[in-house]
C-alpha cells in the first residue's frame, strides 16, 4: 500500500517544509517538494489532502499506566481501550509501566504486562520497568532488561508499602543502571512524610480531596527531586524526573543541568491547565466536596496563584523540562475514586488524558506559550531520543515508520463526554471535559495503516507491535 500525503507543512523539530510525503508499505520513502513531481507519475495506491494543515510525527505518549493495580482497584484502560483512545488523539506510540510489585519477581511482573498488552494494541507500544521492590533478586533481573528492548525502570520515593523505594534501595538501583545504560525514572515526592501530614489532616477531619493536594505540599517534592539528582549525581546514572508540578522542583532541575548533570524532568497538561484552586478548592462547593477526586493525581495539581502553572510552561519554553506525557492514569468516578469518598487517602490516583496531550499542547501554540517545531520535539521527538526510538520514531523522513498525523489548524476539537465532544478512554467522567482546542487531528497513521479518517476509527486491536528499544541517547 503507497500512501501520498499531499500539500501539506511538514513540521519536524527541526522547522517547517512545505513537501508531499510518500509513505510505501510500513515506511516513509520520500519527501517531495510541491510540483517537481508530478503527482501522476507516483501511481499512489491512496492520497490524502493536507492542504493547510500540518503532517507531523505521530505523538508518543512516554508515561502511560493501562490497567495499574494501585489502591485495591486498576486503571480503568485496558491496553485496547487506551490506545485506541491514543489513535483518536494523534499519539501512534505509547510506553507503559510494566509492574514488580513488592515481593514479586520481576520476570513475572513482565510478562504478566506483555500478556495484557500483546494482540490488544491499536498503537506500538514499549515498557519501562517499575521496580517496586529493589532488592538482591531484583537488581540481577534489571541486568535482562536492556537485552529485553526495556531501556528504562521506574522508582518511587513516593507510596511507602506499596511501590517505595528508600534512599539506599534507590543507590543501589542507581548503581546498576549505570552500569547497564538504563534510564532510571523517579517519582520524586517524600511518601513518609506525606503519609504522616496526610494522616494527620485525616485525624483532624479534613478528608475531602482538596487535602489530597495540600498533603502533598511541594516541598515533598523539591526535596526529593533534590535528594533524587544528589544520589543521580554519585552514581553518575543519568535521572529523568517524571510527573512534574512544583516550580521549586523545576528549580532543582534547572539548577542540576546548569551544573551539567544528566538530568530531564517531564511534566503533564494537568500541570500545564488544571489547578488546586480550580479543581480542586473553588468548584467543590459549587459541585459538593467530592468532584475533586476526579483531579486526584500524584504528584498532586498545584496553585495557579503560586505560579506553577506557569512555571512549567516557562520549563517547556527554556527546555528546563523537556517532555510532556499524559501519566495517563484513569479511574472512573462509580466504585473507583468513589473509594475514597470518606477519606482521600483511599482515592486512587490517576487522571486520563491519552487522547488529548496532542491538542492540548497544541493549544500552547495557538496560546504563543511554544513553537510548532517545539511542539512536535515536545509530543513526539524528544520522547523517541529520551527512549530509544528516535530514527524508527519521532520524525517525519525517509526510513522512518510512516507513524503520522495530518493536524488541522483551522479545526476545532470539544473535550468532554457530552453532545458533540469527544472522549474514547474507559471513563466515565472527563478531566477535561469543556476545553476548547482551536484544532484538530484529523488523520492517525500507524506504520502505514490509517487509523482515523473522517472521524472514524478504521484501525484493529492487534496491529500495535511491541518496541524493543534501544538505550537512550541522553547517555554519556
Ligand atoms: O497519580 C498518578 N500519578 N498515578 C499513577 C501512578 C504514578 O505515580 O505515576
Ligand atoms: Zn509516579
Ligand atoms: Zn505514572
Amino acid at each position: 500500500m503507497t500512501i501520498l500525503i499531499t500539500g501539506g507543512t511538514v513540521v519536524n523539530a527541526t522547522g517547517t517544509v512545505l513537501a508531499d510525503v510518500l509513505v510505501d508499505g510500513e515506511k516513509i520513502v520520500a519527501l517531495l517538494t510541491p510540483g517537481t513531481t508530478p503527482l501522476g507519475s507516483i501511481n499512489a495506491d491512496k492520497v490524502i489532502d493536507a492542504t493547510g494543515k500540518y503532517v507531523i510525527p505521530g505523538g508518543i505518549d512516554a508515561h502511560t499506566h493501562m490497567q495499574l493495580p494501585f489502591g485495591g482497584t486498576q486503571a480503568s484502560d485496558t491496553f485496547e481501550t487506551g490506545t485506541t483512545a491514543a489513535a483518536w488523539g494523534g499519539t501512534t506510540s505509547i510506553i507503559d509501566f510494566a509492574v514488580q510489585k513488592t515481593g514479586e519477581r520481576v520476570e513475572d511482573g513482565l510478562a504478566h504486562w506483555h500478556e495484557l498488552a500483546a494482540g490488544n494494541c491499536a498503537i506500538d507500544y514499549g515498557f519501562h520497568q517499575i521496580i517496586g521492590g529493589v532488592d538482591e533478586e531484583s537488581l540481577k533481573a534489571m541486568e535482562n532488561l536492556v537485552d529485553e528492548g526495556i531501556t528504562s525502570y521506574k522508582l518511587f520515593m513516593a507510596y511507602p508499602g506499596v511501590f517505595y523505594s528508600d534512599d539506599a534501595q534507590i543507590l543501589r538501583a542507581m548503581q546498576k543502571a549505570r552500569e547497564l545504560g538504563l534510564l532510571t525514572m523517579m517519582h520524586a515526592e517524600n511518601g513518609p512524610a506525606i503519609d504522616v501530614l496526610a494522616a494527620q489532616l485525616a485525624e483532624s477531619g479534613k478528608t475531602g480531596p482538596y487535602f489530597h493536594g495540600i498533603a502533598r505540599a511541594w516541598q515533598m517534592e523539591e526535596e526529593a527531586t533534590h535528594r533524587a539528582i544528589m544520589l543521580s549525581d554519585l552514581t553518575e546514572a543519568p535521572l529523568y524526573i517524571v510527573h512534574m508540578s512544583a516550580k521549586q522542583a523545576v528549580e532543582q532541575v534547572a539548577w542540576a543541568r546548569d551544573k551539567g548533570k544528566n538530568v530531564f524532568g517531564e511534566t503533564c497538561p494537568q500541570y500545564l491547565y488544571l489547578s488546586l484552586e480550580k479543581q480542586l478548592g473553588a468548584r467543590s462547593e459549587e459541585w459538593g466536596d467530592f468532584e475533586g477526586a476526579k483531579w486526584v493525581c500524584s504528584t498532586p495539581l498545584r496553585s495557579e496563584e503560586e505560579g506553577h502553572l506557569e512555571a512549567m510552561w516557562q520549563g517547556l519554553r527554556t527546555n528546563d523540562l523537556q517532555m510532556v506525557s499524559t501519566d495517563h492514569c484513569p479511574f472512573c468516578m462509580k466504585d473507583q475514586k468513589e473509594l475514597g469518598k470518606d477519606d482521600f487517602r483511599a482515592i486512587p490516583n490517576g487522571i486520563g488524558s491519552i487522547e488529548h496531550r496532542v491538542d492540548l499542547l497544541y493549544q500552547g501554540v495557538v496560546d504563543g506559550r511554544i513553537s510548532l517545531p517545539r511542539w512536535v520535539e515536545l509530543i513526539s521527538t524528544t520522547p523517541a531520543r529520551m527512549f530509544g526510538l528516535y530514527g524508527r520514531k519521532g520524525v517525519i523522513q525517509p526510513g522512518a515508520d510512516a507513524d503520522i498525523v495530518v493536524y488541522d489548524p483551522a479545526g476545532h476539537t470539544s473535550i468532554g463526554l457530552g453532545e458533540g465532544r469527544t472522549h474514547h478512554m474507559n471513563m466515565d467522567h472527563s478531566a477535561w471535559e469543556g476545553f476548547e482546542i482551536d484544532g484538530h487531528v484529523d488523520v492517525t497513521i500507524s506504520r502505514g495503516t490509517v487509523l482515523i479518517e473522517n472521524g472514524q476509527y478504521l484501525g484493529t486491536k492487534g496491529h500495535g507491535r511491541f518496541l524493543k528499544r534501544d538505550l537512550t541517547q541522553y547517555l554519556v
